[in-house]
């Protein structure tokens, strides 16, 4: 008899190859150092500036950035074990969020009828440990069994990030994005995706 573990909570990390890396730099610098392009858009919880829902972030090639990651999501997906052979991914959205010092964003969650899963690019690391994932599942907080047992519930986890790196999760994980302490700008891309069996 021995205690047993089931329905665990996961994430994917990958890393961007160089080559990529140096295509989506050669893309996207010039859109990303035009803060015309950019908004506080989520002003009552992030200080941050993004061009989501900015007039100009349909302005710019996104097919790009989504070849770019194209072997990232394959290797994500095939890691998932797919039940069909093939299945559909559908982006709903990309866009750039930009972290001058001091700039964040508070929890949040992507989880809408369009988006089962979130990528995040991490297209300019401060070198910190910036993004945290918190456990979806908090039932278990309530009931007091962490003041008895190592009950294995692990509330949190902020995955060590560089430059080229790439998470993606369930858009249902409440998440949030520290404060840049550093100097230099921090600088990601979202984006929002619903996969499925192909009809
Ligand atoms: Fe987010």
């Amino acid at each position: 008899m021995t205690v047993k573990i089931f329905n665990p909570h996961w994430f994917y990390q990958g890393q961007l190859s160089d080559k990529d890396r140096n295509i989506l730099s050669d893309t996207y610098d010039d859109f990303i150092s035009d803060n015309d392009n950019f908004h506080n858009y989520w002003e009552e919880s992030c200080n941050n500036l993004t061009s989501f829902r900015s007039s100009t972030n349909n302005s710019i090639d996104w097919n790009v950035f989504k070849n770019c990651l194209y072997s990232n999501i394959t290797e994500f997906i095939n890691e998932m074990k797919p039940r069909t052979s093939d299945v559909s991914i559908k982006f709903d959205g990309v866009w750039i969020n930009k972290y001058k010092k001091g700039a964040y964003q508070e929890v949040h969650d992507h989880a809408t009828l369009r988006c089962n899963l979130v990528m995040v690019y991490i297209y300019k690391s401060t070198g910190d440990e910036c993004f945290t994932i918190y456990n979806p599942d908090r039932e278990i907080d309530k009931l007091g069994l962490d003041y008895c047992f190592d009950t294995m519930n692990q509330r949190t986890i902020s995955p060590s990030l560089k430059t080229g790196d790439i998470l993606i999760f369930p858009s249902h994980y409440h998440h949030m994005v520290k404060p840049n302490l550093k100097d230099e700008e921090r600088i990601t891309i979202s984006s929002n995706f619903f996969v499925g069996p192909s009809e």
